[in-house]
């Protein structure tokens, strides 16, 4: 891990704010990663980190009144990487599509429908699934956490998820109230899914959109952009110097 805590400092010399419980998330994430066996040997993540082509990002909204950032996320993620982007039904509602950046492609449960006619069309949860690089759900509402906890699947996003290859990395920003938060529901599904190899991107406590202050509230995009990036260029870094 030497390294890796070179990397770490001197990123975290050139930020104005320290946050230190991110910093052990990272290290977390990493040593999981570098320990992890491949689920599906025929999708090293070592083969995808060591192709010298953009990282290939699908990020993900649900209906949490965070959803309103998500043009935001879009634009932060853009310049690195290919983004996609994914929208449940609820998520629409805050989202303001025209601010998404021109070339980022939102899909919703229309198009999961309207793209398949007939047998031999392309399923789009799974060419999404096969498509990216990495997923990040974010803002990822109390509904969604519960549903990917329990294995449901019943809208485009979940579907990818309930596809997905865990030898590839996914992160979730949750985004909900404080009560929301602190429900007994949250610690279980958050075990679950963080068996599931799944990172957590924490939230913050802070003055909510409801009005009531506490924890709940989604990490800022820049945030979630620079966790997201550091993980995959470390990984890329440390596949480098295995080979
Ligand atoms: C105005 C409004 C704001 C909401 N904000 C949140 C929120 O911040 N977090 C959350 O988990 N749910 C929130 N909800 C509830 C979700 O939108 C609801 O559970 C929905 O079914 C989520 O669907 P999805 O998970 O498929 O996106 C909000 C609902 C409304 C009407």
């Amino acid at each position: 891990m030497e390294e890796t805590d070179e990397i770490f400092n001197s990123w975290f010399d050139s930020r104005t704010e320290f946050n230190s419980e991110l910093l052990h998330q990272i290290c977390h994430l990493i040593h999981v990663m570098e320990n992890r066996e491949p689920a599906n040997p025929e999708m090293k993540l070592d083969q995808v980190t060591s192709d010298p082509r953009k990282p290939r990002i699908l990020l993900a909204a649900s209906g949490s009144v965070a959803a309103i950032k998500f043009a935001n996320l879009c634009h932060c993620f853009c310049e690195w990487a290919e983004v996609k982007a994914v929208a449940t039904k609820a998520s629409l509602h805050f989202i303001d599509r025209p601010s998404l950046p021109k070339d980022v492609t939102l899909y919703t449960d229309e198009d999961e429908w309207s793209t398949w006619n007939k047998i031999g069309d392309g399923v789009l949860h799974i060419e999404l699934r096969k498509w990216a690089d990495i997923m990040v759900i974010a803002p990822l509402s109390a509904n969604t956490l519960g549903k990917i906890a329990g294995g449901l699947c019943d809208n485009l996003l979940t579907c990818i998820v309930r596809a997905w290859d865990y030898s590839k990395p996914m992160f979730i920003a949750p985004a909900m109230n404080t009560f929301m938060w602190n429900n007994p529901f949250t610690e279980r599904h958050l075990m679950v899914v963080d068996e599931l190899g799944i990172s957590l991107i924490p939230p913050v406590t802070k003055r909510l959109a409801c009005g009531d202050y506490g924890n709940g509230a989604m990490a800022e995009p820049s945030l979630i952009f620079s966790t997201v990036r550091l993980f995959f260029e470390t990984l890329v870094r440390s596949s480098a110097g295995n080979s």
